[in-house]
C-alpha cells in the first residue's frame, strides 16, 4: 500500500472545506470530528481565510476578566486569554488583597534591537572602526523610512565562530507603539548592504534580537492586616493564618527560589501565567515576551526569580522587574479586530508602555496569587476557585 504523506503542493490555494477534507483523508477523521472543527470555528471563512496559511478552523481559548485589578490610579477589568481557570481565579483575589499597583517602563533601558551579521570577516578591527565612524550615516540610512520608530545607536561585536570571524552590528531602536519586530528587520535590511559597501564583507541575516522590549517595574506595597487567609480543610476544620504568618511564609518561599534556579523558574511561571494571557488577549508575541524573559531572568549569570519580595514595617512589599516587548499597533493586531477592542476600548491605552505596565502589574499580582497559595492553602485547594 502507499505511504500517505502531507507533501501537498498548493495546499495553501485550498479552501476550507477542501483543506479539512484532504486532513480528513490523511488522518480517517471521523464526521463528528470535522464537524467540531467546522461548528466551532467562530470566525467566518473569509475571516478565516484573511488570517493567512493553511487555516482550517481557529483555536478558542476562553477570554476571561479579572476584576479588583487597580493600576496607577486607574481601575480596570484585564482581559485574559487563558485555558486555565485557576489564573484568573487566583488574579481576581490576588488583585483584591494587592490593592493598587503602580507601574513604570524605564525609558532609558527599554529598546528592540535590530542585529546585521557580516561573515567571512578577515580584519575585524579595521571593519568596526569603518562602521562606527559611519555611525551617523547608517543611522540615518535606517531611518529614512520610518516616522515612529526611530534607531538611535548602533554597536559593533566580534565573534570567533569556526567557519572563521563573524561582525555583528546591533542596531538600537525606539520602536514607538509597535513592538518592533518588523522594524527591527526592515532597519537591518535598509543597512545590510551599506554595511558590505563601507566594510567589503558579505552580510547574512538581517533581523531581530528577542533579547528586546521595553523594562518594565511593578510594585504592590500590601498591609499586612489583608494578607490573612483561612480555610476550611476537607473534614470541616479551619485553618487560619495571620498577616504575619503569611507574610513570612511567602518570604520562605521567594528566598528559596533567590538561591535555587529550579524553584525560580516554577516561581517565574506563575508571573508569565498572567504576562502571556494579557499578550495574548491583546495579538501580542507571547513567545517573544517568554523568552526575553528567559534571558533578563539569568542577567547575573544566574537564573533568578523576575520579582523580589520583602517586608518593610507593617507591609509585605513585591517587586517586578521585567522586559515586556508589546505594542499597541502594528504586527498581528489589526487582523484580530477582539485584541484591537480590547486595547482601545477595554483598556484604553494610549500608550505601548501602558500596555507593559498593565501587563507587568497583572503578572506581580499573579505572582502573589501563587506565592500566598502556596504558602498556605496549597496548590490542590489553590487550583479550585478559592474566593
Ligand atoms: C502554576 O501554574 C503556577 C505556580 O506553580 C507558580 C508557583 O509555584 O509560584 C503555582
Amino acid at each position: 500500500m502507499e505511504k500517505k504523506t502531507s507533501a501537498y503542493s498548493g495546499f495553501h490555494k485550498l479552501l476550507i472545506k477542501e483543506r479539512l477534507k484532504v486532513l480528513s483523508d490523511f488522518c480517517d477523521l471521523s464526521y463528528e470530528t470535522i464537524q467540531i472543527f467546522e461548528d466551532l470555528a467562530t470566525l467566518a471563512p473569509e475571516r478565516l481565510v484573511a488570517i493567512g496559511e493553511n487555516p482550517i478552523s481557529n483555536y478558542e481559548l476562553p477570554l476571561r476578566l479579572v476584576n479588583y485589578f487597580q493600576i496607577n490610579k486607574k481601575w480596570l477589568y484585564v482581559p485574559i486569554a487563558v485555558e486555565e481557570a485557576s489564573v484568573v481565579a487566583g488574579a481576581c483575589y490576588a488583585s483584591k488583597v494587592c490593592g493598587e499597583v503602580s507601574a513604570k517602563v524605564d525609558k532609558s533601558k527599554s529598546y528592540v534591537v535590530g542585529q546585521v551579521q557580516l561573515i567571512e570577516v578577515t580584519d575585524p578591527e579595521k571593519a568596526k572602526n569603518t562602521i562606527l565612524e559611519n555611525k551617523r550615516y547608517l543611522l540615518d540610512k535606517a531611518n529614512e523610512k520610518h516616522n515612529f520608530s526611530r534607531a538611535y545607536d548602533l554597536e559593533v561585536k566580534e565573534f570567533n565562530l569556526p567557519l572563521g570571524k563573524t561582525l555583528v552590528v546591533n542596531l538600537f531602536i525606539d520602536p514607538g507603539d509597535a513592538m518592533g519586530t518588523a522594524v527591527a528587520s526592515e532597519m537591518g535590511e535598509v543597512i545590510a548592504p551599506e554595511l558590505t559597501k563601507l566594510t567589503g564583507y558579505l552580510y547574512n541575516a538581517r533581523i531581530i534580537s528577542n533579547y528586546s522590549g521595553r523594562l518594565t517595574w511593578a510594585e504592590v506595597r500590601i498591609p499586612l492586616d489583608r494578607l490573612a487567609r483561612e480555610t476550611k480543610t476537607d473534614d470541616n476544620k479551619t485553618m487560619r493564618w495571620s498577616g504575619e504568618e503569611v507574610r513570612d511564609r511567602i518570604l520562605w518561599l521567594y528566598q528559596w527560589a533567590e538561591e535555587d534556579p529550579d524553584r525560580a523558574v516554577t516561581h517565574n511561571k506563575g508571573i508569565m501565567n498572567g504576562v502571556d494571557g494579557v499578550a495574548l488577549a491583546t495579538g501580542n508575541d507571547w513567545r517573544a515576551v517568554e523568552i526575553a524573559n528567559a534571558r533578563y531572568a539569568q542577567r547575573t549569570g544566574q537564573y533568578k526569580p523576575l520579582s523580589k519580595w520583602y517586608s518593610e514595617g507593617d507591609f509585605l512589599v513585591g517587586e517586578l522587574e521585567m522586559l515586556i516587548p508589546c505594542g499597541i499597533v502594528g504586527g498581528e493586531i489589526k487582523r484580530f479586530p477582539k485584541a484591537e477592542k480590547i486595547i482601545k476600548e477595554v483598556l484604553k491605552v494610549r500608550s505601548a508602555d501602558e500596555l507593559a505596565e498593565i501587563m507587568a502589574g497583572i503578572g506581580l499580582v499573579q505572582n502573589y496569587a501563587a506565592l500566598s497559595m502556596l504558602a498556605t492553602i496549597g496548590i490542590s485547594k489553590g487550583h479550585r476557585p478559592f474566593r
